[in-house]
Order: structure tokens, then sequence, then C-alpha cells
């Protein structure tokens, strides 16, 4: 395919992620969407958290159950002539390194914030994710049609909590069951709310002008205060500037109720003309830029059972240059070789289908027999190494023993390539003979342990140990490595890939090793 049909490809696509703390209504919002590009028929489809809940150490069931969740973790659909990826990032227990991955493999995000509860923390730490490369972020807030916070607030809060710009793109008249509609800052459109619309996509009525009669008449008595509010507004919060949205330092705000599906569309209207379309990309060696002709992609998550019939893992792969066809070759750069594929899959539609052609920033799916891993690159040919898919510190921590004795070998072994695949982090600590997990989500432990059980024939049990945070250890003095190594002794570890590692047992104390070890850098995540 030529350069040209390549670029037109791609400038076509926008490859994002939602962020959200459970409960904010990311299920809701991802139905909406799937809804306008009718890759759903009716809302109620998407499972929600609901029919989720599990029992979490009953993972096969889970799996089962939840067939469909999964695999339809990519979602794509088009939008006003823009192909749409939708990464889905677990959310509740299924909260996981996957979810950071995930983040690596987006072009923007889609932060949603509860009108009622403002920022939280599982928003913050996404947050943090999507700064490590300043990923431009889109911001619903949420459940309009509720009693929610002052919304000045809201985005003083959005602003300071996370250290980006806010700026309205429009503004919510009322709330709660007074709540009228949104007006839309630029366009001077008011766009009226009708509530219980849930199913069906709202009816599009708009009142140009604020200062209109029927403004007056849909505002009624309350008339002069909105547009106070509003001039206040407008007179006080950023203007939305593309570029600074762009470098990831200001987010364009929009209200609205994803349950009443209201506001959705207008967001995703202007969300495919502002979201960049797939980025260049960075490897060891250059930049790879998103239109160029030859074909590149790295691995960010890999599936395990995705299919209990077949025992199969699937390979998630973000393509970052040229498109993939079906029966291509490609060159698995990690261990150099060369491999045809074709069956590679997508998940349209919750099934898993092959796919013919896929261009940069789509997503397909390998399948996975052992060979590869997180962060493996594949090309047509160039020996590059994409990077930014990083480890990320743990926040879980668990010592892991085999029941049976003579296991020991197995259980190693398991453990090592379950960390390879990116399920679970593992630590050896330098002083003795431990293996400990490390974990930014609980389900991951649940995961291993089955599949310990399953893949592995070994079972194990977990017991608590004393560590919160682990931090990569870097020094380019060895002197001083080897005076940390003697004096930290008790505290350091290698990793899954042999890297030096610090488990903090306390922040206290991982302050103040910091502070001790001022040459010294104590990082919070690790290339892979
Ligand atoms: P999550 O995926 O981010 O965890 O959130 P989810 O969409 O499941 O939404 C969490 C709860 O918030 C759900 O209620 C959902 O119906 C509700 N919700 C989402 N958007 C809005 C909104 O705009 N307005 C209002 N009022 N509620 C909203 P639930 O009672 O926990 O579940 P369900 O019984 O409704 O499924």
């Amino acid at each position: 395919m030529s350069n040209a049909a390549i670029a037109q490809e791609v400038s076509k696509r926008r490859t994002f992620a939602i962020i959200s703390h459970p409960d904010a209504g990311k299920t809701t919002i991802t139905e909406k969407l799937l809804l306008l590009g009718n890759l759903i028929q009716k809302a109620g489809t998407v499972k929600g958290k609901k029919s989720d809940r599990h029992a979490t150490s009953d993972w096969m069931t889970m799996e089962q159950d939840r067939g469909i969740s999964i695999t339809s973790s990519v979602m794509q659909f088009h939008w006003n002539d823009r192909v749409v990826n939708l990464l889905d990032t677990p959310g509740h227990e299924d909260f996981s390194e996957d979810t950071y991955r995930t983040l690596t493999a987006v072009d923007s995000a889609l932060m949603i914030v509860d009108g009622a509860k403002g920022v939280e923390d599982r928003t913050i730490k996404l947050m943090d994710v999507c700064r490590l490369r300043d990923t431009p972020i889109f911001s619903f807030v949420n459940k309009m049609d509720r009693d929610i916070r002052d919304p000045i607030e809201l985005l003083d809060e959005i602003e300071e909590v996370l250290k980006i710009q806010a700026a309205p793109i429009n503004w919510p008249i009322g709330m709660s069951t007074f709540f009228k509609g949104v007006y839309n800052l630029y366009t001077d459109t008011i766009h009226v709310f009708k509530p219980g619309q849930n199913a069906v996509l709202s009816d599009d009525v708009r009142i140009q002008g604020l200062y209109s009669d029927e403004a007056r008449a849909l505002f009624e008595d309350d008339y002069d205060s909105y547009v106070e509010e509003i001039e206040l507004v407008r007179g006080a919060s950023h203007i939305f500037d593309r570029e600074a949205f762009l470098a990831g330092k200001q987010t364009p705000v929009f209200f609205g109720t994803a349950l009443a599906n209201f506001g959705v569309r207008e967001m995703l209207n202007d969300f495919v003309e502002w979201a960049p379309p797939p980025i260049a990309r960075a490897t060891t060696t250059r930049e790879v830029s998103a239109d160029e002709e030859p074909f590149s992609g790295f691995v960010f998550k890999i599936q395990a059972n995705m299919d209990p019939k077949h025992r199969d893992r699937i390979a998630f792969m973000r393509i970052c240059s040229g498109s993939y066809t079906r029966g291509m070759k490609m060159k698995h750069t990690r261990i150099n070789k060369d491999v045809r594929i074709a069956d590679a899959v997508t998940f349209l539609a919750g099934d898993r289908e092959n796919v013919e052609e896929a261009w940069s920033g789509d997503i397909i799916g390998l399948h996975n027999h052992g060979t590869i891993q997180i962060g493996d690159t594949f090309t047509e040919g160039e020996n590059l190494k994409f990077t930014g898919i990083p480890h990320f510190a743990p926040e879980m921590f668990q010592r892991v023993r085999s029941l049976d004795p003579l296991k020991i070998k197995q259980l190693q072994k398991g453990l090592q390539q379950l960390a390879e695949e990116g399920a679970v982090q593992l630590f050896q600590p330098l002083k003795n003979n431990d293996l400990v997990l490390g974990a930014v989500g609980q389900l991951q432990f649940e995961v291993v342990m089955f599949r310990l059980k399953d893949e592995y024939k070994v079972d194990c049990k977990y017991e608590p140990v004393s560590v919160q945070t682990a931090r990569w250890v870097e020094c380019n003095d060895n002197k001083m490595v080897e005076e940390l190594r003697k004096k930290g002794y008790e505290n350091l570890a290698l990793d899954g890939g042999g890297l030096l590692t610090y488990l903090a047992p306390t922040r206290v104390n991982l302050s103040l090793t910091i502070e001790r070890w001022p040459d010294v850098q104590f990082r919070a995540t690790r290339e892979h």
C-alpha cells in the first residue's frame, strides 16, 4: 500500500481509552459510545460491573462468564468519517498492570469524573501514567441528572489535583431535577436536556443564543443567575487551546449524563475532531512515524486463556506504522525471527474475527504460543525496539510458597514465565530464597495462583510480606551500587529481569532511603 493511502487511513484513526474511578460511569458511557457507533443496538448490552461481580477465586468460571467482556476489550466503531478504537481498561477488581499498559498503547484518553464525587484515587493514578507520555486528555463530568458539586469547584479540583488546565467547552445549566441542559461556550448553543432517553439516542434539541427568547423561556426565573454564571465562567476559565491539549497540558471539559445519554454525542463529535491521530512512537534507535509505509507494532498486553478450550493466549499489538494484511511476514525483533501471520484477530462486536487489514492506530491480536512477551516489537524487517512500555512499581506484595517442597523448580519456572508475560512481577530478595510477587491489583494474585495450578501443576499459598512499594535502583557508579547493596541488603531484591530493586517496608522508609542516597535513582517504572 502506498504512503498516501496509509496516511489517509491513519489520519482517520482515533485510538483511546477511558480512565476513571470505579462507579464514575465508564461502563455506561462505553455503552452509549457503542450505541452511537452502531456496535450495539440497545442499551443494557454491555456487561456492567454488576454482572461482572464474581468470586475472584473462581478464575475459570469467571473467564467463561465474562467471555464477552474480555474479547471485546478493543472496540472499533465509525463516527463522522473517523475510525475510533476504544481500548477497554478493566475496572474494579480487574485492576491490574494491564490497565496501566493499555494506556501506553493509546494516543489519547477520556477521563470520566463523577460530578458528585470529583477527582478520585484511581483517576489520579491513571493520570500519573498518562502524564509519563503527556497523553492528551478529554474530560467528561458525569451524572448531571443528580445533585452534583459546584461545577466551578470541580474544575478547580481537576486543575489542582491533576495539575492540568481545565477548559470547559460546555457549561451545565442546573443539575439534578433542575438540569436543563448544557450551554456550549464556543458555539453559543444550548443543548436542551430531556430526561429518560437512556436507551435511545437523545433528541437533538438546540437553542441558538444565550440571549434568545427561547433561552429565557427555558431558564424561566433563573435566567439572570444562569447568564451571570456563564459570563463569569467565560471570563475566568481557560480558553480551549488545541496545542495545549495535544501537549497534555490542558483538558477540554464536557458536562453531561451518560445514563440519560446526554452530552456523549456532543463530546464524541469534538473528540474525533480534536483528539490526535496515531502519533509517532519512540524506539531505541529512532522515532517511527505512523504513516511510514513499512509495518511496525508492539505488544502491550497478553491475555491468557481467552478461549479455555484452546488454552491459547492472545498478544495485543498496537500497530505503530504501515498496515497489516492477512498472511504477511513480520519480524519478531527480540528473537530475530520472521513469522508469517495469517490468523491475527480483531475483537469486533464481542467476537474474535480474523482480520484482513489493519492500519497504524489499530489493535490486532496475535496467537501467542509462549514466544511473545509484553513490549515485543514486530516489524517488516528493520531491527527496532519500541520504548515506553514500562513495568509499573507494584503496590501489593505477597510471598508465594509451594505446598509441595518438591515442586519448587516448577514454581520458579512458572513464575518466571508469568512474570515475562506480564501477569505479575517477581522479586527475589538478596537476603533469602523467598519468592515475592508484586502486583497493582488483587486479581493478579488470584489469576497467578490459578494458573500455577492449572498450567504448571503447582499448588501454592500466599503469605503476607512486609513490603509496601518497590523502586528500581539505577546508578552509573558501580562503587556506590556496591555500597548500597551492603547497607541496604535487607531490603534489596532482584526482579524477574535480574534488575536491582528496593523493596520498601514503608513509604517513610522509602523517603529516608531516597534522601540518604541522593546519587542513586529510585525509579517507579522500568522499561520492558
Ligand atoms: P463504572 O463502569 O465506571 O464502574 O460505572 P458504571 O457505568 O457501572 O456506573 C456506576 C453507577 O452509576 C451505575 O449505577 C450507573 O447506572 C450509574 N450512572 C452512570 N452514569 C450515570 C449518570 O449519568 N447519572 C446517574 N444518575 N447515574 C449514572 P448502579 O446503581 O451501580 O448500577 P445499575 O444498577 O444502574 O447498573
